[in-house]
């Protein structure tokens, strides 16, 4: 438990530099808010490259709100035209808040601010795991309920996640692509426009080595890492940005972000949950709230 407590201390300050610049206008109280959703540090992506159009139509943006307050912003991707997944710590953030959190979804457009299709939702149509722990990080993830997105187009669609009996020992070397809207260095400097980069999924326990101290890593944690400079990172506020395999030409999510190194995003691997072992949570979930 103390070194948990080191590490939320720690990406509290990381975060809180971010959140000070960003929501200076807000109460203390809100600043609150945010180093609460920020006790993981929320990854942006470093380097990397401007998306097209339509590249990657499933990845969608989250402004989280409480009582019309921002908090955080987040990704998501669509997994059927009515469900959005993306990680549990962006919209569980206090039991006492809950009730009044929003969320506002952004999909179709690589510039944030201009979707061809949104919605909003309420903290009744968020459907997080069962056994989720804002303190060790267990199974990380959530699915949203929103009203129907229009599919039909190219530049919003659904994707795949991987299937159960995809592990993460396959993925070691490989080079996996990353998209989202967060900072694009180790401190505060937004992008607009949805980025992507390419990162090789390393072994979990080499990653752990460089964690050690800071986080204990939750089950199912996946490490994914560019060495190829200039390195590209996921930085703040890319929590839920997905890890992305093209698959014979088919793009299938095998996971989303939900840790980096406070303060050092490009310099050492970035955490993610691997989806597989949830392939059953997120089918069940969707057929149980359809
Ligand atoms: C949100 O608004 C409700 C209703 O006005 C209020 O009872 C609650 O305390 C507010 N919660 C927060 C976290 O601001
Ligand atoms: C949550 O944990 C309990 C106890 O280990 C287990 O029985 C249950 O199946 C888990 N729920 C999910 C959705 O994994
Ligand atoms: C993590 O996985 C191991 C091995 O499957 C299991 O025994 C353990 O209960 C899991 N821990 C949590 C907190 O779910």
């Amino acid at each position: 438990m103390k070194k948990i407590s080191a590490v939320v201390l720690l990406s509290v300050f990381g975060c809180t530099l971010v959140a000070t610049e960003v929501l200076q206008s807000y109460s203390d109280f809100h600043l609150n808010l945010v180093k609460r959703s920020a006790d993981v540090p929320s990854p942006r992506i470093i380097n990397g490259a401007e998306a097209e159009d339509g590249q990657f139509p499933y990845v969608v943006f989250l402004t989280l709100y409480v009582n019309k307050t921002v908090y955080g912003w987040c990704s998501g991707v669509l997994v059927t035209p009515e469900f959005v997944l993306t990680v549990a710590h962006c919209v569980d953030i206090n039991d006492n808040y809950n009730p009044y959190i929003g969320i506002y979804i952004e999909a179709g457009s690589v510039v944030r601010g201009t979707p061809r299709q949104s919605t909003s939702l309420t903290y009744s149509n968020v459907f997080v795991h069962q056994n989720y722990s804002a303190e060790t990080l267990e199974n990380d993830i959530a699915l949203l309920k929103t009203s129907e997105f229009d599919c039909t187009t190219p530049y919003v669609q659904y994707v795949k996640t991987a299937p159960s009996d995809w592990d993460i020992s396959k993925y070691i070397s490989n080079s996996y692509t990353i998209a989202g809207f967060g900072t694009i260095d180790n401190i505060r400097t937004y992008s607009d426009v949805l980025r992507y980069a390419d990162l090789s999924v390393i072994d979990t326990s080499k990653c752990q080595e460089d964690y050690d101290g800071l986080l204990t890593f939750p089950n199912n944690t996946l490490c994914a890492q560019d060495f190829v400079e200039p390195i590209s990172a996921a930085c703040f506020f890319d929590s839920g940005d997905p890890l992305i395999s093209h698959y014979y030409k088919h793009d299938v999510i095998i996971a989303l972000n939900i840790f980096v190194y406070p303060g050092h995003c490009d310099q050492y691997a970035q955490g993610f949950i691997h989806l597989a072992p949830y392939y059953d949570w997120i089918q069940n979930t969707i057929s149980d709230n359809a």
